[in-house]
């Protein structure tokens, strides 16, 4: 059975981080954000995180060369090799190229790229109210996905903050961002035959038993 290397793809706050933490448990394999390493060289003030910082604050993108060279490093770690879920990347046609070059180099290819397909108002809905883990960064929703205890988190025990690019005016400008940059790559990976669809009309505490039915329909678990 191929390895899996999938990609999940869809706007801000359409759920790609709750799914990847639904599907990398499922499947064993770990899940590749650039968003949640960005923030994690925020925190320790290297200089990836300076650099980013500005980008992420007013809802860019960040430079590709930036993001590719910390993905690379990231999926050079052995824990890679069985693997992956890659939430966040790619972001835009160019970074699929640079991807399929970075994977080639130890024969490697994407095996399939789910898309979350969410309106406009939900998404915003969605991040207004969400609160992620300062430690292990797993997402909740003051509404639909509460932790057990106010404010920690069920995973790791970390504390519940509100992300600092999830205020309305930089949520608008990465939504604008994601249509005009990230959507194409519907068509991209639709044409080579890897896109699956998903409307995110599930709750998020549905999540886990959709991603396993989703895991044996692409083949990866019987
Ligand atoms: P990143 O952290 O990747 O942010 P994003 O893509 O904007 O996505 P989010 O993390 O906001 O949302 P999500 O889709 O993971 O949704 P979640 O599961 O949390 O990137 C941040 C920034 O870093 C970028 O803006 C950019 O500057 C930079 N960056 C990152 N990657 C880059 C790249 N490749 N190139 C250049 N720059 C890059 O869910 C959202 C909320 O909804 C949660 O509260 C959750 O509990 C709730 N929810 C989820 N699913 C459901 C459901 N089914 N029903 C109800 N509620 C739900």
């Amino acid at each position: 059975m191929e390895k899996p290397r999938i990609i999940l793809l869809g706007a801000p706050g359409s759920g790609k981080g709750t799914r990847a933490v639904a599907l990398c448990e499922v499947l064993g394999i770990p899940q590749i954000a650039t968003g949640d390493l960005f923030r994690k060289n925020l925190k320790e003030m290297t200089e990836i995180g300076k650099i980013a910082k500005g980008y992420i604050d007013r809802g860019e993108l960040v430079p590709d060369e930036v993001t590719a060279a910390m993905l690379k490093d990231r999926l050079a770690q052995p824990d890679a090799k069985n693997g992956f879920v890659l939430d966040g990347f790619p972001r835009s046609v160019k970074q699929a190229e640079i991807l399929d070059k970075l994977l080639a180099e130890s024969g490697e290819k994407i095996t399939s790229v789910i898309y979350i397909k969410v309106d406009d108002e939900e998404i915003v809905s969605r991040l207004t109210g969400r609160m992620i883990c300062s430690k292990c960064q797993a997402p909740y929703h003051v509404r639909d996905h509460k932790p057990a205890k106010d404010g920690v988190c069920d995973k790791c025990g970390g504390e519940l903050i509100v992300r600092d690019d999830d205020k309305p005016e930089t949520i608008r400008k990465r939504l604008k961002v994601f249509h005009d940059v990230t959507f194409p790559l519907v068509e991209f990976y639709s044409a080579r035959g890897l896109l699956a669809e998903i409307k995110s009309e599930t709750s998020a505490r549905g999540i886990n038993a959709d991603m396993k039915d989703l895991s044996k329909k692409l083949g990866f678990i019987a």
